[in-house]
């Protein structure tokens, strides 16, 4: 069995020999920016029923209470700050070493930390739009002292994040797939890996031919198909791994 150092130098050689390099990312990747995941312990969804609090139909019912979570959501993303994974990715691409993140967070973390070529696969929740004229804001222009937020039209705001019951924003599907299918290194770091379509990526990539790297604390499901995987929170994996690349480059 490869130690924690093998598997360091083992990715950094992969990323250095790869001509085309994407990550994925889920909720662990904020982890160690304050923010909870949504399952295991801790997670969003022990507190909340997505069924009730994150569903369309049941948002178009009774947006206020949607809003409590989104209220939280948003109070706990405008104090968090990039942590070392989130800078490492953007130094990766800086490198020229990483050509882009799909990411399933909506916390804007990635932007904030450098990374310019970044998929939101499930939007964000730093934009809102009115449900009735459909007017964009940005969340931090409108008051949440009480909720749910009105537009000047009298119309209920929403974030512009994906709820469930709806579809991934078009474009961000077909270029996921796209940069799943071209990639030939797949780095999936911080996510559980079970709600679709955004976890079939990684076996997108690997039909294509692409070597599969996971990061994660925990095995997940797409642990079986990875060919290296780094049991480990993201912060100190990837500082460990863009050490590793940057020493090599001298
Ligand atoms: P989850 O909350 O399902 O999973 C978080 C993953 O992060 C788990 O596999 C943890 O083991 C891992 N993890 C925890 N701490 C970590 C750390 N420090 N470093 C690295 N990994 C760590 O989050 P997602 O997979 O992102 O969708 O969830 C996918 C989607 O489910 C979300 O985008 C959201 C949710 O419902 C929507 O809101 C549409």
């Amino acid at each position: 069995m490869p130690g924690y150092d093998d598997l360091i130098e083992d990715v950094a050689s992969s990323i250095l020999s790869s001509k085309h390099t994407v990550a994925l990312t889920g909720a662990g990747i904020s982890v160690e920016s304050g923010i909870a995941p949504f399952r295991g312990k801790g997670g969003l969804w022990e507190r909340y029923d997505p069924e009730e609090y994150a569903h369309i139909a049941t948002f178009m019912q009774n947006p206020a209470r949607a809003w409590v979570l989104f209220k939280e959501m948003i109070e706990v993303i405008r104090r968090a700050k990039p942590n070392p994974a989130h800078l490492a990715l953007a130094r990766l691409e800086e490198l020229g070493l990483l050509s882009c993140i799909i990411t399933q967070n909506v916390d804007n973390l990635h932007q904030s930390a450098g990374s310019r070529n970044v998929i939101e696969f499930h939007g964000n929740i730093i934009n809102l739009s009115c449900i009735e004229c459909g007017k964009k804001q940005r969340c931090s222009e409108v008051s949440l002292d009480e909720i749910p937020p009105l537009c000047a039209c009298g119309g209920v705001l929403r974030p512009d994040a994906v709820l469930f019951g709806e579809a991934i924003p078009f474009d961000a599907l077909v270029s996921s797939r796209k940069e799943a299918e071209a990639c030939d290194l797949m780095l999936v770091i911080g996510t559980s890996g079970i709600v679709q379509p955004a976890a079939s990526m990684p076996l997108v990539a690997k039909d294509s031919g692409a070597k599969v790297v996971e990061i994660n604390p925990e095995e997940t499901p797409i642990t079986f198909i990875a060919d290296i995987f780094v049991k480990g929170g993201a912060g100190r994996v990837l500082s460990d791994i863009i050490r590793r690349v940057e020493d090599k480059l001298r």
